[in-house]
């Protein structure tokens, strides 16, 4: 897809998700990070969904939301100096730009587009394994202790 192509469907997913993209201009506390984590992950769930059901199109618009908001948390940790959470984010929208790609070859490879998936959603994963740990009495996530300098047990629920 053309960036220009790019950039008007981007402007019409925009629109949709106002309200969601209005809560998460900036992303400068967890809550704000919460909030973009969360759109990603619903956005990347139906990407995988679709890509899986060949609706290349629609999945395609919604890898745009994936990645605009997952780019944003970039913010998030150099700003809380973790250069290194901010070098996998820069990884992983670049992994959902090679999914992008793949799903806009003429024509489509679908085997090549699930391993792209595959691909994206293991940096993810790698990412999550690192920074993101899951509170065991609620089964919600945060950003593990320590991570953002606090002191070990802060953050919890
Ligand atoms: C830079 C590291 C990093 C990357 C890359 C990353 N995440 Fe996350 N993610 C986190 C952290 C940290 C949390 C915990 C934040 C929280 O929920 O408070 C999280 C939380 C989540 C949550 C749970 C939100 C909640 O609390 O309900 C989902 C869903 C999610 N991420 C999806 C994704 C998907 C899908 C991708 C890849 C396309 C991705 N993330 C990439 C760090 C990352």
């Amino acid at each position: 897809m053309t960036a220009a192509r790019r950039s008007v469907l981007l402007a019409g997913v925009l629109v949709v998700s106002a309200s969601a993209s209005a809560a998460a201009q900036k992303v400068f506390t967890p809550d704000e990070l919460r909030v973009v984590e969360r759109i990603v992950g619903t956005y990347f769930e139906a990407v995988r969904s679709l890509s899986a059901a060949q609706d290349y199109e629609t999945a395609k618009v919604r890898l745009i939301v994936a990645r605009e908001y997952l780019a944003r948390s970039w913010t998030f940790w150099t700003r809380h100096e973790r250069s290194d959470a901010a070098k996998m984010v820069t990884a992983t929208t670049a992994a959902l730009d090679a999914l992008d790609d793949r799903m806009s070859e003429v024509p489509i490879d679908p085997a090549g587009v699930q391993a792209a998936v595959q691909e994206a959603s293991a940096r993810c994963a790698a990412c999550h394994a690192e920074f993101r740990v899951e509170h065991p009495n609620t089964g919600t996530y945060g950003i593990k202790p320590g991570i953002l300098g606090e002191p070990a047990g802060q953050g919890q629920p």
